[in-house]
């Protein structure tokens, strides 16, 4: 008998993990639940089964939380921060270290629960899910201990809510808990309803810990809790989960000050070209697509192949999925695993049978009779525009579409209104690095798939969300620069009646794709100074919005430019800015009525020449991540950035917004200070002579009011800050749930201009993508 005989004709045998000491841990509880406040387990109340998908069996009863158990444990949270955050980064660092160990030396049963209570297989579970999440709590341990040191301008925000999904319960918690509390936050979490067991065997392993009672909380319930958690008394929210819900929390903490990351959905594609190595582009595949039953936000669930192979590929592909075992998850020898419950099966099934498109393939494989089991399966042959192609099934469904240049390869990559992750597959190298940045997405994986680390930075663009889990920049979303920030004052314009100072007639256009415009409207209102009227200004309206972002958007190339010629235009504007500091000034301070404009010009030329400075040298890095290979944390531009722009400081405000988005290679639309409009059309003086290209910089005038809604609701607009003294945060925050994209608004508070704030700019001027480049053989 030959060898491939023997693997043709052998019987698999099963070899199934005891779920004896999870069950037993369940029965040690009581089998009911209540929730884990202030250090300690509430009595159960009324509630909900948790049931193990593979079989429907109950595994124990949870307790829904009422709005008085989510007041206690954000009260709690509350009462223990300052003491937590007082202790220092190395005091917490002991904690999250004890609590690594814990999980460590605990992790068995840990991958046992979570098979049980989620499905998923227990290989992936033991050698993935709960190795991850002990290493986020040793890496965050670390930064702990070097938050004095390293950022030194950082605070904690306070309390965090966390709302988790239930694909990866306990890498999810990890994700969320571990950099709250290192930067000394306290926690209320919420786990999702079908799975929330690992985060309560989680919540005695704070206790084991000796964490300080109220620094972690955990209340069990449905999407009405998480919607508990949203309106409460909390500084931040942080959510995974669907990109719907997403989008009503966004809407619903609107203009509230609470901080907000969102790690959403996606369609991410799978790119294969023709001289990849097509067996590990296809052993890619099966970790792509159907690790943890596909029900993984970034899942490779869009198969991109180039023509020439797609048969063969497919061919393969097939045969390899026909081989997988889909079966008991904690069976050690199975592949595939139960869909997370009954819900989601549905939702998969429906999906695929109200299909009509293509080709479907399910792989020929034995399903468990009973339980939420789906087989893997292939739809070919699809057209991008089909709804399979565009929306996201959480299951263990490929679709897949062909494509023939590397051009349109990126073309159908990018054809989602999500930007999560990626993957290509390419022998050349030179191809890999050119795709790699022109895929709209957070991370992309070369010749691998799904690879995490808690020192690379995950999160996506577009409808993925926005905000970074891991990394130094993970930390950004549990710190804000320390000081307190001075109230927000509304800035009303000088108003006055009578001849003008100037009897020539001067109103100032707007500046829209390198030319002088007049408003759409054909509005202008005069500007007065105590002297008298300076002139007039256009009102633009949402169609001179529309004008600009289109500008903007077509003036893509700025952000394919070197950071040395990005610099030295800059440079160019500061010195154009320079010779004219003396009219700047006075103009400054005839619309102002002061005498700080000399003061205002020069801050306003040491802006630009620090965004100059840093023009080519705010760069990524690259992360020591533990595969062969690495992981190139790369600083891209955000896109077209809206700015409403300070109105208590008509050119320094301007200014500081302008040249660090712009430094960083995106493309702004900023409307001017409304009450003193003429500092910023004069500056566009400035820019015609300092070779900015069209379209980079375009300038309004108008009402902030007017100007808000239209920017932030407009789609090619990929974020928009508001430090506008009418406090349109909420408006603008509500209006950009629409495409979800990035906001800073100032919430009532105002920055002081006189301090440098580049830094904080260039941060959010910039989106890291992860691209992980394995090498060797
Ligand atoms: P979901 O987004 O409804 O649930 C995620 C978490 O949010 C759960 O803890 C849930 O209780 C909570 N939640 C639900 N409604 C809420 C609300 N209004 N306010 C605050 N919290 C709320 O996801 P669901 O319904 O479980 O799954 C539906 C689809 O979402 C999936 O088919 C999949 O497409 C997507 N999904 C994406 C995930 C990702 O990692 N990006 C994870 C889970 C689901």
């Amino acid at each position: 008998m030959t060898v491939k005989e023997i693997f043709e004709t052998m019987d698999y045998g099963p070899a199934p993990e005891s779920a004896a000491e999870a069950l037993a841990w369940l029965v040690d509880q009581g089998d009911r639940f209540g929730h884990f406040i202030d250090g300690a387990f509430t009595a159960p109340g009324d509630g909900f089964e948790s049931r193990n998908p593979a079989d429907g069996e109950v595994l124990a009863t949870l307790t829904q939380a009422t709005q008085a158990d989510v007041d206690a444990a954000v009260t709690a949270a509350r009462k223990a921060q300052p003491k937590w955050a007082g202790m220092g980064g190395a005091g917490r660092a002991r904690y999250l270290y004890a609590i690594a160990r814990l999980l460590q030396k605990h992790s068995r049963l840990f991958a046992v629960l979570e098979s049980l209570d989620n499905g998923k297989p227990i290989r992936e579970s033991r050698d993935i899910d709960i190795p991850l999440a002990q290493r986020h709590f040793y890496y965050h341990a670390g930064m702990a201990q070097l938050m004095e040191s390293e950022l030194p301008e950082a605070e904690p925000l306070g309390v965090c809510g966390q709302i988790i999904p239930w694909n990866f319960p306990l890498l999810m918690l990890s994700w969320k808990i571990a950099p709250a509390l290192a930067m000394g936050n306290t926690v209320v979490l919420k786990p999702a309803e079908y799975t929330s067991l690992t985060a309560l065997l989680f919540a005695d392993i704070c206790r084991q810990a000796g964490l300080p009672k109220g620094v972690v909380n955990i209340v069990t319930g449905n999407g009405a809790v998480g919607e508990m958690i949203v309106a409460a008394e909390v500084d931040k929210i942080a959510f995974t989960g669907s990109t719907s819900v997403g989008r009503r929390i966004r809407e619903a903490t609107a203009g509230s000050g609470k901080e907000l990351t969102l790690e959403l959905g996606g369609k991410s594609p799978y790119i294969v070209f023709d001289d990849a190595d097509i067996d590990s582009a296809i052993e890619g595949l099966v970790d792509a697509i159907w690790f943890n039953q596909g029900q993984v936000c970034c899942a490779g669930s869009r198969l991109l192949v180039q023509e020439g192979i797609a048969e063969r590929f497919h061919d393969k592909l097939r045969a390899r999925m026909d081989g997988l075992r889909v079966g008991n998850p904690l069976d050690k020898c199975i592949d595939v695993g139960a869909v997370v419950d009954p819900v989601q099966l549905q939702t998969i099934r429906e999906l695929v049978d109200g299909n009509t498109a293509g080709h479907t393939h399910h792989a020929a494989c034995d399903l468990p009779e009973n339980g939420c089991f789906y087989p893997p399966t292939l739809i070919t042959g699809l057209a991008p525009s089909d709804p399979l192609m565009q929306e996201e099934i959480f299951g263990p469904v490929l679709v897949s579409c062909t494509f023939r240049t590397p051009g349109e390869a990126v073309e159908l990559a990018n054809n989602t209104r999500y930007g999560l992750a990626a993957t290509l597959w390419t022998e050349n190298v030179n191809l890999a690095l050119d795709i790699a940045p022109k895929l709209a997405a957070g991370v992309v994986w070369v010749n691998a798939t799904n690879l995490f680390d808690a020192a690379a930075g995950f999160g996506g663009v577009r409808e993925s969300g926005f905000g970074r889990e891991g990394g130094w920049e993970g930390l950004a979303a549990y710190t804000r620069p320390k000081g307190k920030r001075a109230a927000l004052k509304p800035v009303e314009p000088v108003t006055g009646d009578g001849a003008p100072v100037d009897p020539i007639d001067r109103t100032a256009k707007l500046y829209v794709g390198g030319k002088q415009a007049r408003p759409d409207g054909g509005y202008s209102r005069p500007v007065w100074g105590k002297s008298g009227l300076l002139g007039h200004v256009g009102l633009a309206n949402r169609k001179d919005v529309r004008n600009a972002v289109e500008a903007a958007a077509g003036a893509a190339a700025w952000s394919k430019t070197t950071g040395h010629l990005r610099a030295q235009i800059l440079y160019y504007i500061g010195e154009n800015l320079s010779a004219r500091a003396d009219e700047f000034a006075h103009r400054i301070d005839k619309m102002t009525g002061k005498r700080g404009g000399a003061a205002e010009v020069e801050a306003s030329i040491q802006r630009l020449f620090t965004a100059a400075a840093w023009a080519d040298k705010y760069d990524g890095q690259v992360h020591g991540v533990p595969i062969r290979g690495v992981a190139l944390a790369m600083k891209e531009p955000v896109g077209v950035i809206g700015a409403l722009c300070a109105d208590e400081a008509p050119l320094l405000g301007l200014v500081s917004a302008m040249a660090p988005a712009v430094a960083m290679g995106n493309r702004v639309v900023l409307a001017a200070s409304e009450p003193y409009p003429l500092a910023a059309t004069d500056f566009y003086q400035v820019l015609e002579t300092s070779d900015v290209p069209a379209g980079v910089v375009n300038i309004l005038t108008g009402s902030h009011a007017e100007l808000a809604g239209p920017l932030a609701k407009h789609l090619n607009v990929d974020a928009v800050w508001s430090f506008s003294s009418s406090d349109l945060s909420e408006e603008i925050e509500r209006a950009a749930a629409g495409n979800l994209k990035r906001t800073w608004v100032n919430n009532a508070t105002a920055l002081d201009w006189s301090q440098d704030h580049t830094r904080r700019f260039l941060q959010a001027a910039t989106e890291v993508k992860n691209v992980w480049v394995p090498y060797g053989e």
